[in-house]
C-alpha cells in the first residue's frame, strides 16, 4: 500500500529550490551552447524563447496541477484523476524518457566530474587552445577512463535518492545552486572582455533567419522540453509533493525565468571563447569543454574557479539527475510496490548500463550509426525531440480539455487569486497552440512535410 501521508517539500523555496535543481543542469551550460552553436545562433535563440515562453511555462504548470491534484507519480496520478482512462499511459512515456536522458545524462556528468580533477591537478592551465580539444577529445574516445567517472556519478544518483526527498534535494540546492550562478556571471566578464568576443556576442545576439533549418526549430521545442524538465513527469511527480497553500503560477514562472537566464548566461560564457579562441561553433557536444579552459587561463586565480565551475556543473548535473531518476522509482515503487530502495538500486544499474553503451559510441562504438547518429546522439534525440515533446502535447490536451478549466482554476488559486484573463489565456495555449504548434515542428523537424510534397509533385508531374 500506499503511505498515508506521502513527503512534501517544508517550504516554498524548498519546492523552487528543488524544481530548479531539475530544471537548471547540463541542459543549460553544456547542452544550450552547442546547440546555439551548432544550429546558427541568436535565430535559434529566438525561437527557442517562444517555445518556453509560450509552450514550456504553460506546460510546467500544467504537470503542476496534475501532481499536486493526483499526488502520485506520473502514471498513478493520471490514473487517480481519470480511473480507467489510457491517459495513465502517457506515465510510461515519462518512464522510457527518464531511462534514456539518465543514461547519456550520466556520461556527460561524469565528463564533469573528470573536468574537476583535471582542473586540480593544473594540466588544462598549460595547454594551448588545440591542445584542450585534444585532450577532451583522447578522453571521450577512451574506452574505460570516461565509464569510472559515469559510474561514479550514477552511484551518487542513486545514494541521493536512497536518502530521500527533503534530505536529499532541498538541502543541496538552495546553497549551491546561487553559488553557480555567481561564477557564471564572473565568467561572463571575463568572456566579453576577450579580444575578438565581440563576434561571438554577435552571433548569440543579432540573428540571422537564413541560417534556421527545420532541424534546428524542432531542436529548439525538443530542448525547450529538456531545459525545463517537461513532458516526462518529472514536474508531476514534483508537484506531488508540493503542498496546497503553494502558489503554483508564482514557482513556475520563476523557475523558467532562473533555467531561461541561466542559460543566457553560460552562452554569454561560452559562444564569446568560442570566437575568441578560434573554435567550431558547431564542434558538438565537447564544445563546453573545449572552451571554458582557455577562459580559465585568462583570469587571475582562473584555477581555483575552474575547479569550483566544475565542482558546481556536476552538482548542478546531480540535481538533475536525481529527478530523472525520481520519476522511475516513484513509479516502480508506487505502481508495481517495489521497495523503494530496490528500485533506486535497479533504475541506476539499468541506466548505467544504457549509459556505458552511450559512452562508448564516441570511441570503439562510433562507427555504429543510424539515421547519421552514433547511440548517444540518437538517444538524445529519441528523448528530447521525440518523447518529451509528445508527452507534453498530451499532458497540454489533457489539463486543457480533459482536466479542465474549472478545475485547473481551483487548482491554482490555492496559493492566490489568478487573473481571468491569464486563465483563460493559459487554457487557450493548452487546448490549442502546445498541441499543435508540437505536432507540426514534429512532423516538419522529421521531414514529414518535405516527403508529402515529394509524393505531391511526383503524383502530379
Ligand atoms: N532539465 C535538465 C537540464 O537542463 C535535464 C532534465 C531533463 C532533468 C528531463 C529532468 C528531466 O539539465
Amino acid at each position: 500500500m500506499i503511505k498515508k501521508t506521502r513527503e512534501t517539500f517544508g517550504s516554498t523555496f524548498g519546492v523552487i529550490a528543488a524544481a530548479a535543481g531539475s530544471a537548471i543542469g547540463l541542459g543549460n551550460i553544456w547542452k544550450f551552447p552547442y546547440i546555439t552553436g551548432e544550429y546558427g545562433g541568436a535565430a535559434f535563440l529566438v525561437v527557442y524563447l517562444i517555445f518556453i515562453a509560450a509552450i514550456g511555462l504553460p506546460i510546467m504548470l500544467a504537470e503542476f496541477v496534475v501532481g499536486r491534484k493526483g499526488k502520485r507519480n506520473a502514471f498513478g496520478s493520471f490514473k487517480r484523476l481519470v480511473p480507467n482512462s489510457w491517459w495513465r499511459y502517457i506515465g510510461y512515456l515519462g518512464v522510457a524518457s527518464a531511462f534514456i536522458i539518465l543514461s547519456y545524462y550520466g556520461v556527460v556528468a561524469g565528463w564533469a566530474l573528470k573536468y574537476v580533477v583535471a582542473s586540480a591537478t593544473g594540466i588544462l592551465h598549460n595547454m594551448s587552445s588545440g591542445q584542450i580539444l585534444g585532450y577532451f577529445r583522447e578522453f571521450t574516445t577512451s574506452p574505460f577512463e570516461p565509464l569510472i567517472y559515469q559510474i561514479l556519478f550514477m552511484f551518487i544518483t542513486g545514494l541521493v535518492v536512497i536518502v530521500g526527498i527533503k534530505k536529499g534535494i532541498e538541502k543541496y540546492s538552495k546553497i549551491l545552486m546561487p553559488l553557480l550562478l555567481v561564477i557564471i556571471i564572473i565568467l561572463d566578464i571575463r568572456a566579453v572582455t576577450l579580444p575578438g568576443a565581440g563576434e561571438g556576442l554577435k552571433f548569440l545576439f543579432y540573428p540571422d533567419f537564413s541560417k534556421l533549418t527545420s532541424e534546428g526549430v524542432l531542436q529548439a521545442l525538443g530542448h525547450a522540453f529538456f531545459s525545463l524538465s517537461l513532458g516526462m513527469g518529472v514536474l508531476i511527480t514534483y508537484g506531488s509533493y508540493v503542498k496546497r497553500k503553494n502558489n503554483l503560477m508564482k514557482t513556475a514562472s520563476e523557475v523558467t525565468i532562473a533555467d531561461t537566464l541561466i542559460a543566457l548566461l553560460a552562452g554569454i560564457a561560452i559562444l564569446p571563447a568560442v570566437f575568441a579562441f578560434g573554435v567550431e561553433p558547431g564542434a558538438g557536444p565537447g564544445l563546453v569543454f573545449a572552451t571554458l579552459p582557455n577562459v580559465f587561463q585568462q583570469m587571475t586565480g582562473g584555477m581555483v574557479f575552474s575547479v569550483m565551475f566544475f565542482v558546481l556543473l556536476s552538482i548542478a548535473a546531480l540535481t538533475s539527475s536525481i529527478s530523472i531518476l525520481e520519476v522511475a522509482v516513484a513509479y516502480f515503487s508506487e505502481e508495481l510496490k517495489m521497495k523503494r530502495k530496490l528500485a533506486t538500486i535497479m533504475a541506476t544499474i539499468l541506466a548505467t548500463l544504457l549509459g556505458i553503451i552511450c559512452s562508448l559510441s564516441f570511441g570503439i562504438l562510433g562507427d555504429y550509426k543510424l539515421f547519421g547518429k552514433n547511440f548517444f546522439d540518437l538517444l538524445d534525440f529519441i528523448a528530447a525531440n521525440v518523447l518529451m515533446p509528445l508527452g507534453g502535447m498530451f499532458i497540454a490536451l489533457f489539463v486543457g480539455w480533459v482536466f479542465g478549466k474549472r478545475r485547473t482554476k481551483n487548482e491554482l488559486e490555492y496559493g492566490g487569486h489568478i487573473n481571468k484573463l491569464l486563465l483563460n489565456g493559459l487554457i487557450f495555449l493548452l487546448r490549442y497552440v502546445a498541441p499543435i504548434a508540437i505536432l507540426i515542428v514534429f512532423l516538419n523537424g522529421i521531414g514529414f512535410f518535405e516527403i508529402v510534397k515529394n509524393i505531391w509533385f511526383k503524383c502530379n508531374g
